[in-house]
C-alpha cells in the first residue's frame, strides 16, 4: 500500500520566547477542550532542554491559573534508567520545573519507573496504561489528548533512536530501548500508542536542530510508502503518524533556519 505524502502543518515563531508562549496557549486550550468533553486532560510529557522552558513557562501564575491542574493526568513519552531524584531523571527535571510549582496531585502522577531495570519498568508502565484507560491486553491504543515531543540532533524523539527495532514495534504500548554508550538504558512509549493521540506536538527550538530538521521535513513532504512498510533508513520522528489525530511541528527561528 501507498500512504499519501505526509506534510503535517509547521508554524514558525521568531524566537523561543515567542515558541514557548505558543506552546503554552497550546496546552491551556487542549486542557480546556479535554477537560470540558472528558473531564480530565491526558498528557504525555517529554524530556529535553526544550520541554524544560515550556514547564516552567506554564507554572508561572499568569498560565497556572488558566489550567484545571486536578483534571490533569501526567504521562512520560521516555525516562532514563536512573532514580527519581537523579538529575538525569525527565520525572525529576518535570517534577522540579512544573509539578511542584503547580501542585500536581500524586495520583495524577504516571512516572515511569526509572529506577528499574528497563524491560521491567516498560512492562509495568504498560500496565499501569492499560489499567488507567481500562482497556485489557487486546484492545487497541488509547488516545492522549496531547503527546509533547522534543527532537535530538539525530532525529531520535522519546527514546526511539535511529536503526533501532522498538521502531517496527506492532504490539507494545511500552519498550526497554538501547541509547548505546551515549545515551544508555531507556524506557520508552512506542510508536504505537503515540500515533494514537488525539494531539502530537512537536517543539523544536535552536540552530544545532537546523539540520536535521530541514532533513525531517523535507523528506516527510516526498514520503512513500506505509508505516508498516517503512524503509529503514527512516528516522525516528518520522515514525510518528498519528492515525485519527493531528500533528503539528513548533518551531523557533533558528531551528527552522535551513
Ligand atoms: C530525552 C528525550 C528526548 C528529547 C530530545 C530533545 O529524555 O532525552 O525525551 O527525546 O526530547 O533529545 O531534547 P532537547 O530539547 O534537550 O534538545
Amino acid at each position: 500500500m501507498v500512504a499519501p505524502s505526509f506534510e503535517p502543518p509547521v508554524r514558525v515563531f521568531p524566537d523561543t520566547g515567542a515558541l514557548m508562549r505558543a506552546a503554552a496557549e497550546q496546552v491551556v486550550e487542549l486542557a480546556a477542550l479535554a477537560i470540558a468533553s472528558r473531564r480530565r486532560f491526558t498528557w504525555v510529557l517529554s524530556g529535553g532542554s526544550t520541554p524544560r522552558q515550556l514547564y516552567a513557562l506554564l507554572a508561572t501564575r499568569s498560565y497556572a491559573s488558566r489550567i484545571d491542574w486536578a483534571r490533569v493526568c501526567f504521562f512520560w513519552g521516555d525516562e532514563r534508567h536512573v532514580p527519581p531524584d537523579h538529575p538525569d531523571s525527565n520525572y525529576d527535571m518535570a517534577r522540579e520545573a512544573l509539578l511542584t510549582p503547580i501542585g500536581a496531585l500524586a495520583s495524577n502522577v504516571h512516572r515511569m519507573r526509572g529506577e528499574l531495570p528497563p524491560v521491567a519498568a516498560a512492562a509495568l508502565y504498560e500496565a499501569e496504561l492499560r489499567s488507567f484507560f481500562a482497556q485489557s491486553e487486546a484492545a487497541r491504543a488509547p488516545a492522549f489528548d496531547l503527546v509533547l515531543l522534543g527532537m535530538g540532533d539525530d532525529g531520535h524523539t522519546a527514546s526511539l533512536f535511529p536503526g533501532t527495532p522498538a521502531l517496527l514495534e506492532n504490539e507494545r504500548w511500552v519498550i526497554a530501548s538501547d541509547g548505546g554508550e551515549a545515551r544508555g538504558e531507556r524506557v520508552s512509549l512506542t510508536p504505537v500508542i503515540m500515533n494514537a493521540a488525539r494531539q502530537i506536538s512537536f517543539l523544536v527550538a535552536g540552530a544545532s536542530k537546523a539540520a536535521r530538521l530541514s532533513q525531517v521535513l523535507r523528506s516527510n513532504a516526498e514520503a512513500k510508502g506505509s508505516l508498516g512498510e517503512a524503509p529503514p533508513e527512516l528516522l525516528p520522528v518520522q515514525y510518528i503518524r498519528p492515525v485519527n489525530g493531528d500533528l503539528i511541528w513548533l518551531l523557533d527561528a533558528a531551528a527552522a533556519g535551513l
